[in-house]
């Protein structure tokens, strides 16, 4: 289930056949389909986040007239807070009729706790098999049955960034290595600005995991998931000391990730490291024009690169209004559905076959790099590719630590510890 590689995504049909229709899944003795209404719970709110939900919440009440949405979404970026809540609503028994989830271990996990319901009959009644790539319905599976729909594929690894301010300061062009990003810092200093901005938690973890891509490269990140590279390795120790550099010239908050590239927006700070959902708050809410008033570039080091993530919906087990909840599923799966979404929301298409042409600006780049066969795919630890939950956990408690006494090494003797304890 670890990052799977681009040509199977590209590879994905090829080869599979689309089975006769089944009947679709009808409800569970025990099963309560009463009311009229879905409730779909997602962390899609405010700014950048929730514009693309809302869209499709829309074209599902024109589709299904006299059902009640009810929008479930707890705010908080990459879901911290979210997960928890829906934590507690599963282990209750009290689930939603969908909920957000990312693909790979994260979703491995939901899996193996037995929270939902096995899709292939509704993949195969469909034809889904053949719209999505093969390697993403591989990271929504265990053992050949599927249990999500993917509704797009984010990016990680991007640097944001206002044209006209950093020519204003001198620099001539958004820094390619880290080690340029930290000559370009002092440039900055001088200037009263700080080289980066950084927020909450998880957008500090976020910057962490594309510093280690940049720093140690494609195969060596990879590593680090697997047990093939040793975190407490010479060069992983570097690329953590290369981090703390990073953070040395940040201006560091707490906010989530939208006040946090405001900041760079304002002028306080030169970059900001986040995923794509940025291009949503940026061409959406703050109304900026791509290379004009903002610009992006791959995060230092990690060109050609997409350190991928890909949000997904479910149908959890004992979901109470089960029909209405497929038919949710049946429009994120849709290509109306994915071009009505992906544009707002900053991210491009799960499915193979949407409509290029819904893709501008920002968005017209990232379909030609996720298209480009050589581009190289990685998973994302922050959005639940790399990592299982138990894992990212103890990452996030020994991060706590690190943050307070900056001891690379004994971070990366945790993290260690914790992959051997987890995996
Ligand atoms: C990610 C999620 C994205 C976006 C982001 C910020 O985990 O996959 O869709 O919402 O968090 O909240």
């Amino acid at each position: 289930m670890a990052a799977f590689n681009r040509r199977q995504i590209l590879m994905a049909g090829a080869g599979v056949t689309a089975l006769a229709a089944l009947p679709a899944c009808s409800n569970p003795p025990g099963s309560t389909d009463s009311g009229e209404k879905v409730e779909v719970f997602s962390w899609w709110s405010g700014p950048g986040e929730e514009e693309g939900l809302k869209a499709l919440i829309e074209k599902f009440k024109a589709d299904n007239t006299g059902v009640e949405f009810v929008n479930a979404a707890v705010a908080g970026g990459s879901g911290t807070q979210a997960k928890q809540v829906l934590a507690n609503r599963m282990r209750g028994a009290q689930p939603p009729d969908s909920y957000q989830l990312h693909a790979g271990l994260e979703a491995s996990d939901d899996i193996k706790a037995g929270w939902l319901e096995d899709l292939t009959a509704m993949y195969d009644s469909n034809g889904w098999k053949a719209k999505f790539p093969k390697g993403l319905i591989d990271n929504l599976s265990i053992g050949g049955k599927i249990y999500a729909v993917p509704v797009n594929i984010h990016r990680s690894n991007l640097m944001w960034y206002v044209p006209k301010k950093l020519t204003e300061w001198g620099i001539a062009a958004p820094a390619k290595t880290w080690a340029e990003f930290l000559a370009q810092a002092e440039t900055l200093k001088a200037k009263n600005v700080a080289a980066l901005s950084v927020g909450a938690t998880w957008t500090q973890l976020h910057l962490l995991e594309n510093v280690l891509l940049g720093e140690l490269g494609v195969a060596k990140y990879n590593g680090l998931w697997t047990g093939a590279t040793d975190w407490k390795g010479a060069e992983t120790i570097a690329a953590l000391d290369t981090f703390k550099k990073v953070m040395a010239v940040s201006v560091v908050g707490t906010d989530d990730w939208q006040a946090t590239i405001d900041k760079v927006l304002a002028g306080t700070a030169a970059y900001h490291v986040m995923g794509d959902w940025a291009a949503g708050y940026l061409q959406g809410a703050k109304a900026l024009k791509y290379k004009d008033t903002y610009d992006v570039v791959a995060s230092p080091g990690s060109t050609g690169v997409y350190n991928f993530l890909a949000d997904s919906f479910t149908l959890p087990k004992g979901a109470p209004h089960r029909a209405h909840a497929e038919s949710w599923l049946k429009l994120c799966a849709s290509p109306e559905g994915q071009d009505l979404f992906n544009p707002l929301k900053g991210s491009v298409p799960a499915r193979l076959d949407a409509d290029k042409a819904k893709y501008k600006d920002y968005l017209a780049w990232a379909l030609q790099e996720w298209q480009n066969s050589s581009t190289v795919v990685v998973g994302s630890l922050v959005h639940g590719v790399v990592a299982n939950n138990a894992w990212k956990a103890e990452i996030e408690k020994a991060y706590g630590v690190f943050l307070q006494d900056k001891e690379s090494a004994k971070f990366a003797e945790a993290v260690s510890k914790a992959y051997t304890a987890n995996k």
